[in-house]
């Protein structure tokens, strides 16, 4: 459960949720595995081409209000934003976007494959999730905890949401690293008691958790590896 399969397992859990969803709404991105999680997950990626703004793509918002109001919010199963990416392309304009998906009342799937090292992407996140809406945000293992076999970590703001996406899970999350207790309306991240806290984990289990601290956004999360 790589970046790819966390997202579509995002889609699939939200696709009870919305059952008239065909669409999802794909600020462009060059990179096949996010585009490829929507088509696994049975969606329409709706791809909205970045604007070049001096040097930098950047997010054509009012091409995504217009993909809203053309497609109407209940087909449209969410927006998939991205952080991190690879010039020119700059991250997507997260607090706007959020902002968009709280007034049409439409989910937001945010792909920050190598953003939870960088301050300025779990910014951003945190922002959208503060001025807007944010349900799930996905960020690799391999990438950025160098976990040998693949991995990803699912995280949200809601923590009945993250619960959700752990039961569509087919396997067992991480032990000792499983989502977070419910806590409603999101508080802050705690280590959830766990092998690595007892001191009977191996030292990556202890790596991971002690890089999770570095949230400090209230996230809630489900540790999904292989
Ligand atoms: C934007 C983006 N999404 C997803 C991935 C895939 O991540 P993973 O290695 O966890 O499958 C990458 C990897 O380069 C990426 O850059």
């Amino acid at each position: 459960m790589a970046t790819g399969m966390s997202l579509t397992l995002c889609f699939l859990t939200l696709r009870h949720k919305r059952p008239k969803a065909r669409y999802i709404i794909w600020p462009r991105i060059d990179q096949k595995s996010c585009f490829k999680a929507m088509i696994t997950a049975g969606f329409e990626p709706v791809v909205v081409e970045n604007i070049l703004e001096g040097d930098e793509l950047r997010t054509d918002l009012e091409a995504v209000d217009r993909k809203m109001q053309e497609l109407g919010a209940e087909n449209i199963l969410c927006v998939h934003s991205t952080t991190s990416c690879f010039a020119p392309r700059v991250p997507n304009r997260l607090e706007e976007l959020a902002t968009m998906c709280a007034k049409y009342d439409i989910p937001h799937v945010v792909n920050t494959a190598y953003g939870v090292q960088s301050s300025k992407c779990m910014h951003l996140i945190q922002q959208g999730a503060r001025v807007g809406r944010i349900d799930a945000f996905v960020q690799s293992l391999d990438i950025n905890f160098m976990v040998p076999v693949g991995g990803a970590i699912i995280a949200g703001f809601n923590g009945s949401f993250i619960q959700e996406i752990s039961r569509m899970y087919p396997g067992l999350p991480h032990p000792g690293c499983a989502h977070h207790p419910a806590h409603p309306g999101g508080q802050r991240l705690q280590e959830t008691p766990g092998r690595a806290e007892e001191g009977e984990g191996d030292s990556k289990d202890k790596s991971i958790q002690v890089k999770l601290r570095s949230f400090q956004n209230g996230a809630c999360w489900l540790l999904l590896l292989k």
